[in-house]
């Protein structure tokens, strides 16, 4: 395995090819994050967005290509493995352990960095995501949606990632609490956490991201700056249900 560049992208993924069965999903699929960059995964319903994350997470191991974590080859590690090198994930379906407190959920999800740092503690969250600390001896099963959604997002923080996934986080939310997330996915942004969002909805992305990649059909077929994309309305309309 070759040693890390002191300056390698927090996270490199290089033509991937992922397949589900003998159906191949994504088509030399690369992405690059460096540290502290926050970047947009955008593409329409069955583009490819999750398949991408599951790559990256190992629960869908790429057939070919490379996952790099800070330089480190990771695509043939075990996705435990992954999430203690640096990668958090939080998926579309917001899981929550229904029968535990809001803080309890914290808890479960606590551990220090890969290079050992334990930024995020049960204060820190409750400073950032003020809600949760009004509900904490609440059961997380109880929770709305959104809510569920913030504590998902919350305990996954409480693990310090190195960057972290968010795959959809305004699906299937009502406009107001799609607000709220936004505005706290933006508090993030500011605190420099490295980020990947997955989304549909353009609009939700543009205060978040600094970069984007467009996904259809398993390719990557546009890469720019969150202002390059808003400025192109050919990528949009092909691209995007905007
Ligand atoms: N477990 C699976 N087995 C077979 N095909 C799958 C599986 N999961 C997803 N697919 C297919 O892979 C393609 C990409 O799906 P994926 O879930 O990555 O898309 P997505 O961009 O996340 O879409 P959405 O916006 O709906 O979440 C789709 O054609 C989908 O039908
Ligand atoms: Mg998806």
């Amino acid at each position: 395995m070759s040693a890390p560049a002191a300056d390698a992208p927090i996270l490199s993924v290089a033509n991937i090819d992922v397949f589900y069965g003998a159906s191949q999903i994504l088509f030399g699929v690369s992405l690059d994050v460096e540290r502290g960059q926050s970047l947009a995964l955008l593409g329409r319903n069955g583009a490819g967005k999750s398949t991408t994350m599951k790559a990256i997470i190992g629960l869908a191991p790429p057939r070919a290509g490379t996952i790099k974590v800070r330089g480190q080859e990771m695509q043939r590690r075990s996705a435990d493995q992954i999430a203690r090198a640096g990668i958090g994930f939080v998926p579309e379906d917001r899981q929550v352990f229904p029968e535990h407190s809001v803080e309890d959920n914290l808890l479960i999800g606590a551990k220090k960095s890969a290079e050992g740092r334990s930024d995020w503690t049960t204060a820190r969250i409750y400073d950032v995501f003020p809600i949760l600390a009004g509900m904490r001896g609440r059961m997380a099963g109880r929770l709305s949606g959104g809510e569920q959604q913030m504590l998902t997002i919350a305990r996954t923080l409480m693990g310090n990632p190195d960057v972290l996934l968010l795959d959809e986080p305004s699906e299937g939310l009502a406009p107001i609490i799609v607000e709220k997330i936004g505005e706290l996915v933006k508090q993030l942004r500011q605190m420099n956490v490295t980020l990947i969002v997955a989304e549909q909805n353009m609009h939700f992305c543009l205060d978040i991201a600094s970069h984007v990649a467009v996904i259809d059909k398993g390719h990557i077929v546009y890469r720019d700056s969150i202002e390059g994309l808003t400025a192109n309305d050919e990528v949009k309309r092909r691209y995007l249900a905007v």
